[in-house]
C-alpha cells in the first residue's frame, strides 16, 4: 500500500504531528508540505493534515485536497480551541466534506499553540465579541500555548496505528 502524509503548516503546530505520524508508518511512506507535494494519485492511503482556519481547513490545504478523488483519507489537524470541543468536531466535519469521492477513514484532532500576534489582535476587540477577550478566552490561549505537546505526539502516533490496521 502507497502511504502519503500530506500536511500544511503555518506556525509549525500542524508540522510537528505530521512528522509523528509519518515516524510511525511503514518505511516507504511519503511526507510533504503541500507546497511540494507530489499529486495524490499514487497513493492508496493520504494522511492529509491542515490547520483550522475559520471553522474548516486552511485555503493551502483546501487546494491540495481538491486534486483528491476515490482515496482513502485519514484527516488530521491542530486548531487553538479544546479537541473535544463542539467547534473540533463541526471543523473536522467540515473538512471531510472537502473531500466528497474520498472515504475519510479516521480523523485526529489537537490543540495547538495560537499565532501570537492573532492572540494581540483578539485582545484589542471587545470582550462581547466572539473572539474577544475574556476569562474564559484567555485560559484557552494559555492552555494552546504548549501544544502540540509530547502527549498530542504520541495519541497522534497510536492513532496511526489504529487506522492502518
Ligand atoms: C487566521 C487564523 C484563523 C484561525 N481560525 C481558527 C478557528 O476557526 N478555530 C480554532 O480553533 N483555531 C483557529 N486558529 C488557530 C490555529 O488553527 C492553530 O493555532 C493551529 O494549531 C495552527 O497550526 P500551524 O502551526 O500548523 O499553522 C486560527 C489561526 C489563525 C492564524
Amino acid at each position: 500500500m502507497n502511504i502519503a502524509v500530506i500536511y500544511s503548516s503555518k506556525t509549525g503546530n500542524t508540522r510537528k504531528v505530521a512528522e509523528a505520524i509519518h515516524s510511525s508508518l511503514p518505511d516507504g511512506a511519503i511526507l510533504h508540505d503541500v507546497t511540494n507535494a507530489p499529486t495524490p494519485t499514487d497513493y492508496d492511503l493520504i494522511f492529509m493534515g491542515f490547520w483550522v482556519d475559520k471553522g474548516t481547513a486552511n485555503l493551502e490545504a483546501q487546494e491540495y485536497m481538491k486534486q483528491l478523488n476515490g482515496q482513502r483519507v485519514a484527516l488530521f489537524a491542530t486548531l487553538g480551541a479544546y479537541p473535544d470541543s463542539d467547534h473540533a468536531k463541526q471543523c473536522l466535519t467540515n473538512a471531510a466534506d472537502l473531500v466528497p469521492t474520498c472515504t475519510v477513514v479516521d480523523t485526529f484532532i489537537c490543540q495547538g499553540a495560537i499565532d501570537p500576534k492573532l492572540i494581540e489582535w483578539m485582545k484589542t476587540l471587545p470582550a462581547n465579541d466572539p473572539h474577544g477577550p475574556n476569562d474564559d478566552r484567555r485560559k484557552l490561549w494559555a492552555d494552546a500555548e504548549s501544544h502540540p505537546d509530547e502527549m498530542d505526539l504520541a495519541r497522534a502516533t497510536n492513532w496511526v496505528l489504529q487506522v492502518s490496521q
